[in-house]
């Protein structure tokens, strides 16, 4: 039976370190409140006018390539998965072929927020067991700071996002190992929960919870209108209660969803790696699991919450560390806007 492996990773932090207290020099916030209710110390941000979306993801390609013992020419299919893209279109797929200068092959782009990463894996596992493509590269990257409100209004969003990009190359393998199964869910009956729907092709049709109506656009109208840039209304929005009370609730289900299948416990898992939205969130799934603390991966601390990239850089910075060898029991999941959740599980 042919099964997809993670034959090469890699991650790509930015150099530029925002620390909690740099933040309160900008908005109202403390240290003590970010770190008590996220867990967060500090983030990385990327240089403005030098990385991108894009350009992250194509350095942590090119280690995970390097890793993998692969070159461009080998690559056979591109996935990238962000939620921050350099250009509204075209996504960041083709920016990364151009950027990588890779040959004429399909390049798809994942739009699933915090748990793009998984659903990009879980496409690509499909491909490779269909015997479709033998060397997919995917790129998962993000640079929330060109998009955050940097005024008290956004606090609730904009200390809890940073940028970093992460990357894995999956090749078929017949051996015991690789992943054994994706698990994937959405349920949009509060996608604009944690959304950012301005600029959108909408029209006013649709407004979020507690905010005023966005102005209905007559045809020719202009894309982003000046009420919008006015009310402030182009940056993030997140109901933080919401998400965390649907998170807590969906991180377990599918955790469990992907060990039932298997006919496993959570005793048996050497690493879960949680999408680092919160550290609150991870250490009640893990309570909910019973499980120890090695057998969780959190570095949210550092990073803060990076949506799609945030479980590959996990993942990495996990096996850069040693704790992830050869036949252990991994699993992979995230929760995130849409409201999409998924979970991986995979043998190393
Ligand atoms: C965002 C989050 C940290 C907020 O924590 P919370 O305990 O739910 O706090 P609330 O939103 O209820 O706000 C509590 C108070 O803190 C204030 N507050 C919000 N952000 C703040 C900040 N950065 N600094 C200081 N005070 C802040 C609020 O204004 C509110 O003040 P009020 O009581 O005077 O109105 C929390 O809801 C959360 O983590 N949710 C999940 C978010 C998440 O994981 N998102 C990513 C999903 S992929």
């Amino acid at each position: 039976m042919i099964r997809t492996k993670i034959a090469g990773i890699g991650m790509y932090i930015p150099g530029d370190v925002v620390s909690n207290t740099d933040l309160t020099k900008v908005m109202d916030t403390s240290d003590e409140w970010i770190q008590e209710r996220t867990g967060i110390k500090e983030r990385r941000y990327a240089r403005r006018f030098e990385e991108t979306t894009t350009t992250m993801g194509a350095e942590a390609a090119k280690i995970a390539m390097q890793r993998a013992g692969v070159t461009t020419g080998d690559i056979d299919f591109i996935i990238f998965a962000t939620l921050t893209p350099d250009y509204y279109f075209p996504g960041c797929g083709v920016l990364a072929q151009r950027t990588l200068g890779m040959k004429e092959i399909g390049a798809l782009d994942i739009r699933n927020q915090c748990s793009g990463f998984i659903y990009a894996l879980s496409v690509a596992d499909q491909f490779i067991k269909t015997g479709m493509y033998k060397n997919i590269l995917l790129m998962a990257s993000e640079t929330h700071s060109y998009g955050l409100d940097f005024s008290t209004r956004g606090r609730n969003v904009t200390v809890i996002f940073g940028d970093g990009a992460g990357a894995v190359v999956l090749q078929p393998t017949n051996e015991d190992r690789g992943i054994m199964s994706t698990h994937l869910h959405s349920d949009g009956s509060e996608a604009e929960v944690l959304s950012m729907m301005n600029p959108g092709f909408h029209a006013g049709k649709f407004s979020a919870p507690n905010k005023p109506a966005v102005p209905k656009q007559p045809y020719g109208g202009l894309f982003i209108t000046q009420e919008l840039l006015d009310k402030d209304d182009i940056y993030p929005y997140m109901d933080g209660p919401a998400v965390f009370k649907k998170a807590v609730i969906k991180f377990p289900e599918v955790i469990m969803e992907a060990l039932t299948t298997h006919n496993l416990q959570p005793s048996d898992l050497k690493l879960l790696i949680p999408h680092q939205a919160n550290l609150r969130i991870s250490q009640m799934v893990q309570q909910k699991l019973r499980l120890r603390d090695d057998q969780v991966s959190n570095n949210i601390q550092k990073y803060g919450n990076t949506t799609a990239a945030s479980v590959p850089i996990a993942l990495c910075e996990a096996w850069e560390m040693g704790k992830i060898k050869e036949g252990d029991l991994i699993c992979l999941a995230a929760f995130g806007s849409g409201f999409t959740w998924g979970s991986a599980i995979l043998r190393w």
